[in-house]
């Protein structure tokens, strides 16, 4: 059942989010043993970062990016919270809540790879290839969905709805006023 007022279908329940990442999280540190910098873009990866980390179970260090849209059509992005850690040298996991045109995360690979990181693989929740504007390798997928859009679990429709512990797909005319808006707004990503 999806929360009251909010119209659409659940993608991923609770129990089934918590299969995903348990599933990340034993991947990771079998891939990794020495240890990984998990590294979160904010916000939509507060929920997928504070799981994954308890499913760790190599040395992990947990730090956060956040990163804002701005130009025509948001297509340029920079930095608005860095990260504290020193990646250099160090194996790097990004958690992203959805990859969608990709730009996000080709932009943090880049400036990871840039800072020295040994590596920097990516672990999205949700991948949505059908809008992808630059190729990106998804190391650790949870689900890969279509034209649809997604709240729930740290991902929001303008700043609500990441507090619910599923994934909702939401109704398409919901999804068509919101990114009328975001055009509008140049919104953060
Ligand atoms: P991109 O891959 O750079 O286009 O951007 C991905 C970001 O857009 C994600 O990290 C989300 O914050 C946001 N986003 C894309 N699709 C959705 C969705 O269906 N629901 C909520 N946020 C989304
Ligand atoms: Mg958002």
């Amino acid at each position: 059942m999806t929360p009251p007022g909010l119209a659409g279908r659940v993608l991923l329940g609770a129990g089934e989010l918590s299969q995903i990442v348990a599933g990340f999280g034993a991947a990771i540190s079998s891939d990794h043993p020495d240890g990984v910098v998990v590294v979160g873009i904010l916000k939509g990866s507060v929920c997928l970062v504070a799981d994954l980390a308890r499913e760790i179970s190599v040395p992990c260090a947990v730090d956060f990016l956040a990163l804002s849209a701005y130009g025509s059509g948001g297509r340029r992005i920079r930095v608005s919270k860095d990260l504290d850690a020193d990646v250099a040298g160090r194996s790097v996991v990004i958690a992203v809540d959805i990859v969608d045109s990709g730009l996000t995360v080709s932009y943090v690979r880049r400036l990871l790879n840039e800072r020295g990181a040994r590596s920097a693989d990516v672990c999205a929740l949700l991948g949505r290839r059908s809008r992808r504007l630059l190729p990106v390798e998804l190391r650790y997928v949870g689900l890969e969905i279509d034209d649809e859009y997604v709240v729930g679990y740290g991902l929001d429709l303008e700043e609500r709805y990441r507090n619910l512990p599923m994934l909702v797909s939401i109704d398409p005319p919901q999804r068509a006023e919101i990114e009328m808006h975001e055009d509008e707004e140049q919104a953060r990503v």
